[in-house]
């Protein structure tokens, strides 16, 4: 009987002790409770829109953001989103053309991310992602930037010490064979939705009556959005209307020459929906944090505020399908000076030093 007793006890401290290593699953240990998350929207800014398979909550958020700045998405983990997205240059990289992880350099410049949550038109400047979730996909196999393929980015994060939780605390995985590219970019996209405006810009605050802008700023004010018969009329705010400061509509604005529809260099637009007449149309930047994003245009090919308004006074170079609103405008060089002072209104330093956005590690 004894005896009987001692077996039972070593087969019970044997299974307890030797269970074999797959039933152990540490990931189900992990609570997967997610925190909702409200994003703050400057006042007089249009709705933002989540989509309903992706919510926002501090724990996507947090895996979001940790994904932006890690290297671990490129080949050699030498570079990650921020480095060509940098919080001081309003999420661009400061240059006319990026730089991928072989030192080979991209077609284009890199665009703001400030506000990228309202861009409901489409987004890079040709537009040819839907949405920040499918967008995010894009880099980590573009050979020209973090030139990586998603199955070795997924591989990374199963063996990393931290994503296995983190992907756990975001999105309930049960087991690390539930990480996916998909989990990864809504992440990233959740993120990105916080690289918003904070209603803080001396413009923002002047439209509250907080504080006024100064005669120069006014007349800029006026010019910018053709407020009154006395200055002249600048067109900018048909295209770069507020709030956001782009209607995130496409058009060709004059940037180079092109005798026929052909003779674009990139042909943009025209490349995403393959109409000849779309050649040459690039999405329309926002102007909010503009001091910061130089070099400017698609292509970086303007340095400078100055020049891109004598760009515009010029009224461009002439292409087929130039917008009629790209026209000689008479503006004294006192009145430019006027315009680029206006553009100073829009910096907003708030938005990007939100410590909720800035490099994790
Ligand atoms: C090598 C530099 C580089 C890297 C790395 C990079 N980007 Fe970009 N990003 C660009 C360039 C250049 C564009 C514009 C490309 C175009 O329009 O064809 C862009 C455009 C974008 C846009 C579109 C913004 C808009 O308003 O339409 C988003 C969003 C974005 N990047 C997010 C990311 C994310 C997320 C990552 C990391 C997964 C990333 N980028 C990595 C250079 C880079
Ligand atoms: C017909 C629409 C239109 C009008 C009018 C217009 N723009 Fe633009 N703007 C664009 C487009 C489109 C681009 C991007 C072009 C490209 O990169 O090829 C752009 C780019 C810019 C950029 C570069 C932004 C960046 O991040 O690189 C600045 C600055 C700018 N515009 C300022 C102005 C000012 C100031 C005015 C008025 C004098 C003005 N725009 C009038 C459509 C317009």
């Amino acid at each position: 009987m004894g005896r009987t007793i001692y077996l039972w006890l070593l087969i019970t401290i044997v299974f307890t002790y030797c269970k074999p290593k797959e039933d152990v699953n540490p990931l189900l240990d992990i609570p997967y409770n997610p925190t909702s998350y409200q994003i703050v929207v400057p006042p007089r800014f249009p709705i933002l829109e989540i989509p309903t398979d992706n919510p926002t909550t501090v724990e996507g958020i947090d895996l979001g953001r940790r994904l932006f700045y890690d290297p671990i998405l490129s080949k050699d983990s030498s570079m990650s989103c921020s480095s060509c997205h940098l919080s001081e240059f309003s999420f661009t990289d400061g240059k006319a053309k990026s730089l991928g992880v072989d030192g080979l350099s991209g077609k284009r410049s890199s665009m703001s991310l400030l506000d990228v949550a309202f861009s409901y038109k489409g987004l890079f400047w040709d537009g040819r992602a839907k949405n920040m979730e499918e967008q995010a996909l894009m880099p980590v196999m573009d050979p020209v930037e973090l030139h990586e393929t998603w199955p070795n980015v997924v591989e990374k994060f199963k063996r990393h010490k931290d994503y296995p939780t983190l992907f756990r605390k975001a999105f309930g995985i049960k087991s690390i064979d539930q990480i996916t590219e998909k989990l990864a970019t809504k992440a990233i996209a959740q993120f990105e939705r916080l690289i918003i405006s904070s209603g803080k810009s001396k413009y923002d605050r002047f439209l509250r009556g907080e504080v006024l802008l100064d005669d120069d700023e006014l007349d800029g004010f006026d010019m910018f959005f053709n407020n009154t018969f006395s200055l002249p009329d600048a067109q900018c705010g048909h295209c770069h209307n507020a709030p956001l400061f782009t209607t995130n509509d496409y058009f060709n604005n004059g940037l180079t020459s092109a005798a026929t529809l052909n003779d674009f260099v990139d042909k943009g637009r025209g490349i995403v929906t393959g109409i000849a007449l779309d050649n040459g149309k690039f999405r329309v930047p926002t102007l909010r944090n503009i001091v910061f994003t130089a070099p400017y245009m698609h292509d970086g090919s303007i340095l400078t505020l100055e020049e891109v308004v004598e760009h515009y006074s010029r009224g461009g170079h002439p292409s087929i399908n130039k917008d009629p609103l790209i026209t000689q405008v008479v503006l004294t060089s006192r009145q430019k000076q006027q315009l680029i002072k206006f553009l100073h209104t829009l910096t907003d330093t708030a938005a990007i030093n939100n410590p909720a956005i800035q490099n994790p590690f």
